[in-house]
């Protein structure tokens, strides 16, 4: 703390991201990367801007991007917002959309940037607690609000609404903007992007972190009606004229380009989920239905903080919250490769057999 601190910045409570370790042999389950690397079309893209051109600004507009974005969902490109990872897209939709008389609501469960974005800016909001089975209740969110967001599949839960309940949402909540935040909708999930032509008060926003294995070059987008792709603008040209450097433009161009490795990969991830969960039920797990590269675990009877700290001392890094309560007996773990995956369940049958030997 400082004198010379602004009243904004003491009042923050910055939000933790997942740790970095920089420990060999290390298995790291613990922030939701893609175990696999990006297309090969991706890194030679990179390769290939590597050059003297590195001293020219990029295109502040992100147009090429834009437009495979635009080609990849069969919109325009005035439907498309391009960002630094899609915090920087949620930073900008919470200060350009969410923030009026009104409070903003999302889960009580959810993404934990939300309440550190209504904090830096000055939003009231209002957590909806999830059912007791950890789900999203549309109807609870029928009531007077200056926004709506969730992410779909929620975090840290994986649980996904379905789309027909989204457009139900989106059917009586026509005077303030609905987000949806599908940083992980490409793992199983119908995307709610075919709705945004019909439903103007609509922004979805994706990451390439996850299933285009881009979490190190930074990409995120939104797309929705022009009046919420200009209100976006407005905030990132007051703030940062050019947020995507070179590499991350050209290299996002060809991981959107690149369909069929999409494909390939995010299919690879679902099957070993399927694997995965199946593991772990019959070592005593209960796991949430999961859409996305993550699982949410609980062990019948062994604490939650308790289980990560084993397998931490096992090489083995999975993401824990202690708070609120009612998540505490859970882990989340990502889905790794398969023999990650596999090492994860060996580890787990070990202090297992430990514990009751
Ligand atoms: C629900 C959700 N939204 C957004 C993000 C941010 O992703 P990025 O900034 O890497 O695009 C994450 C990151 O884990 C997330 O879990």
């Amino acid at each position: 703390m400082s004198k010379f601190w602004s009243q904004v910045v003491h009042n923050l409570t910055p939000y933790v991201p997942g740790e970095q370790p920089k420990l060999p042999n290390l298995i790291k389950l613990n922030t939701n990367e893609n175990p696999y690397g990006p297309s090969p079309k991706v890194l030679e893209a990179l390769r290939a801007e590597a050059a003297d051109s590195l001293r020219l600004y990029p295109d502040p507009d992100s147009n090429k991007l834009k437009a495979a974005i635009a080609e990849f969902h069969g919109l325009s490109s005035a439907q498309v917002f391009v960002g630094n990872g899609s915090d920087e897209v949620l930073a900008h939709t919470f200060q350009a959309l969410l923030k009026h008389n009104a409070a903003l609501l999302f889960p009580d469960i959810t993404y934990s940037f939300y309440p550190v974005y209504c904090r830096l800016y000055g939003i009231q909001y209002q957590t909806i607690p999830l059912t007791g089975s950890f789900e999203i209740n549309v109807d609870d969110y029928r009531q007077p609000n200056g926004g709506i967001i969730f992410p779909n599949p929620n975090a840290p839960t994986g649980r996904l609404l379905a789309l027909a309940e989204i457009e139900r949402l989106l059917k009586v909540n026509t005077d303030s903007v609905v987000v949806v935040d599908e940083a992980y909708i490409d793992f199983g999930g119908e995307s709610a992007v075919v709705l945004v032509n019909q439903y103007p008060q609509l922004l979805v926003i994706h990451t390439l972190s996850k299933a285009r294995s881009l979490a190190g070059l930074r990409v995120g987008y939104a797309v929705g009606h022009p009046d919420l792709i200009d209100a976006l603008q407005r905030v990132k040209d007051s703030f940062n004229s050019y947020p995507l450097d070179r590499f991350a433009q050209a290299g996002a161009v060809a991981a959107m380009q690149d369909r069929a490795y999409f494909e390939n990969i995010r299919q690879k991830v679902i099957t070993t989920r399927t694997k995965l969960i199946s593991d772990l039920e019959a070592l005593d797990f209960s796991v949430l239905p999961s859409g996305a590269n993550f699982i949410f675990a609980r062990h019948v009877s062994r604490d939650g903080a308790d289980l990560t700290a084993q397998l931490r001392e096992r090489s083995i890094i999975v993401r824990h919250f202690k708070n609120p309560a009612r998540i505490a007996p859970f882990l989340r773990i990502t889905i790794g490769t398969e023999y990650q995956c596999r090492s994860l369940v060996e580890a787990l049958r070990e202090i297992e057999a430990t514990a009751n030997p």
